[in-house]
C-alpha cells in the first residue's frame, strides 16, 4: 500500500519505518526542515531500541522517504496518517490545532488530486475528533474520503517491539471499506492472533484515554500505598508483591516511586478530565490522581530538605537519570525536571547523568538550572566528591552499581532514591544512609 504519515516524532517515526518494514512504500511528511534533513541523512533523530536497524532497512530497500512537502505525499498516498502532537491546551484539552489545521489543507488537496482515501489519526484525541476531522474536510471537497480513528498504544522505548507486535489493534470506522484496508494494513502485525477490533470512532477515542488513565490510576494507586507504608512502618514491595500475585490485580505498573511524567500520561489524564467535565461529568478519581502524582515529585525533594535542615545552599548532588522513563531520551514532564529546579532554586550543585537524554533535557531547562549542573561522561563519575546521589530513572545501569564505591567516593554516602532500586539489606551492609518511596529510610 502507498502510505502517508504526517508528523514524523515518537510515533509517526516509528509507524512509518514500521509499515515500510512490512513491504508498504511509505512517505513521512513534517515541518521540521532539520528533522526531515537529518532523517535523509539516514540519521534517526530518537533514541528508541531497535528503530535504527528497521530504520535503515527500509531505507535501504527505497520503501521510507522523508519530505517536508505535503501536496507531494498526498497526491502519491491512499492511506493518510495524522501523527500529530496533541498538547495539553490552557485549561487541560488537548489542543487539537495541529491536527485540524492538517485537516484543512487535506480538504484542498482533495480537490486537486481527487480520489478515495482513508485519512487515519493515530494522535490521542478527544472523542468527536474523527467527526471534526470529517466536517473540516468535507467543508473543502466533494471527494470520497473516510476519517479513520486508530489510536496508538506502543510505549517509548519499546516502540519498535509494540508497533510490531502489539496486543491489539483498535480501529474506530463506520466505514466497511476503510475498515477492509485497515484490515489488511494491519494482517501482517497480527499474525500471532492478536485482535484488530473494529468499534466506531467514539468509542475508539474514548478507548485510548481510558487506557493510559486507568495505568496512570493504577500507578497513583500504589503512590499512595506507598504513602501510607512510609507513615506505619511497612516496605511497598512486599505490598507490592502480596497483591500482585492476585491475577485479578496482576504484576505490572505496580512499582511505587516519584509519579509518572512522559508525553502521554499527564497529557491524557488532564484531557480526558476535561472532556468529561464539558459533558457535565465529574470525573473525580482523576481529580485526585493529578493530585497526588504531582506530590510524589515534591515528596522527593522535600525528603532532601528535611535531611539538610532546609539548608542546601553549596552542597553538591549526583542525579542519575533524566528521562522520564528508562530506554527512551524523551525528557517531557520528567520528574528530574521539577527536581533539578527544585535543587538549583535552594542553592545546590549538581552533577548529572543520563545515557540517552542529556541534550534533550539541556534543551528543555532554564539557564539557572543549566549554571547549576555539570553534565557527566558516565555514572561512576557523577558520584565522586558529592555529598548525596539523587535517582530519578530506573536505568538498567543503574541497578547493580559496586556499592562499597559510594562509602569511598562520595563526601557522603547518603541517596534518594526515586525509583526503589535497591534492596534494603545490601544498602545497609554498605553503610550507605538511604531514602526511597515507601520503605523503611536506612541507616538515617
Ligand atoms: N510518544 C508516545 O509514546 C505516544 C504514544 C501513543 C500516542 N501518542 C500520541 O501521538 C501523537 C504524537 O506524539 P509524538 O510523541 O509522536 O509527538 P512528537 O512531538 O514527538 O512529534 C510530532 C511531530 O509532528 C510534527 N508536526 C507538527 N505540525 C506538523 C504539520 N503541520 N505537518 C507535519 N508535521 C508536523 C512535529 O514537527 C513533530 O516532528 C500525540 O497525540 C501523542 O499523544 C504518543
Amino acid at each position: 500500500m502507498k502510505i502517508g504519515v504526517i508528523g514524523t516524532g515518537y510515533v509517526g517515526l516509528v509507524t512509518g519505518t514500521c509499515f515500510a518494514d512490512s513491504g508498504n512504500d511509505v512517505i513521512c511528511v513534517d515541518i521540521d526542515q532539520n528533522k526531515v534533513d537529518r532523517l535523509r541523512k539516514g540519521e534517526v533523530p530518537i533514541y528508541e531500541p531497535g528503530l535504527n536497524r528497521v530504520f535503515e532497512r527500509a531505507i535501504r530497500e527505497e520503501r521510507l522517504v522523508f519530505t517536508t512537502d505535503l501536496e507531494s505525499t498526498f497526491r502519491e498516498t491512499e492511506m493518510i496518517f495524522l501523527c500529530l502532537p496533541t498538547p495539553p491546551g490552557a485549561n487541560g484539552q488537548a489542543d487539537l490545532s495541529f491536527v485540524l489545521n492538517v485537516a484543512d489543507e487535506l480538504g484542498d488537496l482533495f480537490n486537486k488530486f481527487p480520489g478515495y482515501r482513508v485519512i487515519i489519526n493515530k494522535s490521542t484525541v478527544p472523542v468527536g475528533t474523527a467527526d471534526r476531522v470529517r466536517e473540516r474536510i468535507a467543508t473543502k471537497t466533494k471527494a470520497e474520503f473516510d476519517v479513520v480513528s486508530n489510536p496508538e498504544f506502543l510505549r517509548e522505548g519499546a516502540a519498535v517491539e509494540d508497533f510490531m507486535k502489539p496486543e491489539r489493534v483498535v480501529v474506530g470506522t463506520g466505514s466497511k471499506r476503510a475498515a477492509e484496508l485497515m484490515t489488511a494494513l494491519y494482517e501482517p502485525f497480527v499474525r500471532s492472533g492478536n485482535p484488530i477490533i473494529i468499534m466506531d470512532e467514539r468509542s475508539s477515542e474514548l478507548t485510548k484515554y481510558a487506557a493510559n488513565a486507568m495505568l496512570a490510576t493504577k500507578i497513583t494507586f500504589m503512590n499512595e500505598i506507598a504513602n501510607i507504608c512510609e507513615k506505619v512502618g511497612a516496605d511497598v514491595d512486599d505490598v507490592r508483591r502480596g497483591i500482585g500475585t492476585d491475577s485479578r490485580i496482576g504484576q505490572r505498573f505496580l512499582f511505587a516511586g516519584i509519579g509518572y511524567g512522559g508525553s502521554c500520561f499527564p497529557k491524557d489524564v488532564q484531557a480526558i478530565h476535561h472532556t468529561a467535565g464539558e459533558y457535565g461529568y465529574d470525573f473525580k478519581i482523576l481529580d485526585s490522581v493529578m493530585k497526588v502524582n504531582e506530590s510524589q515529585k515534591v515528596s522527593i525533594v522535600k525528603k532532601i530538605k528535611d535531611f539538610y535542615n532546609g539548608d542546601l545552599d553549596g552542597k553538591t548532588f549526583g542525579v542519575w537519570g533524566l528521562s522520564f522513563k528508562p530506554e527512551t531520551d524523551d525528557i517531557r514532564e520528567a520528574p528530574s525536571l521539577y527536581i533539578t529546579r527544585e535543587i538549583a532554586a535552594l542553592g545546590a550543585k549538581m552533577k548529572a547523568y543520563d545515557p540517552e537524554a542529556m541534550d534533550t533535557f539541556k534543551q528543555a531547562v532554564t539557564d539557572d538550572v543549566l549554571k547549576a549542573v555539570e553534565f557527566m561522561d558516565d555514572r561512576d563519575s557523577v558520584i565522586e566528591g558529592v555529598d548525596a546521589l539523587i535517582i530519578c530513572t530506573e536505568w538498567n545501569e543503574f541497578r547493580r552499581p559496586d556499592m562499597s564505591r559510594f562509602a569511598k567516593v562520595m563526601n557522603a554516602p547518603v541517596i534518594f532514591d526515586g525509583r526503589n532500586l535497591y534492596d534494603l539489606d545490601r544498602v545497609a551492609d554498605a553503610g550507605v544512609t538511604y531514602f526511597s518511596v515507601g520503605r523503611p529510610s536506612v541507616n538515617a
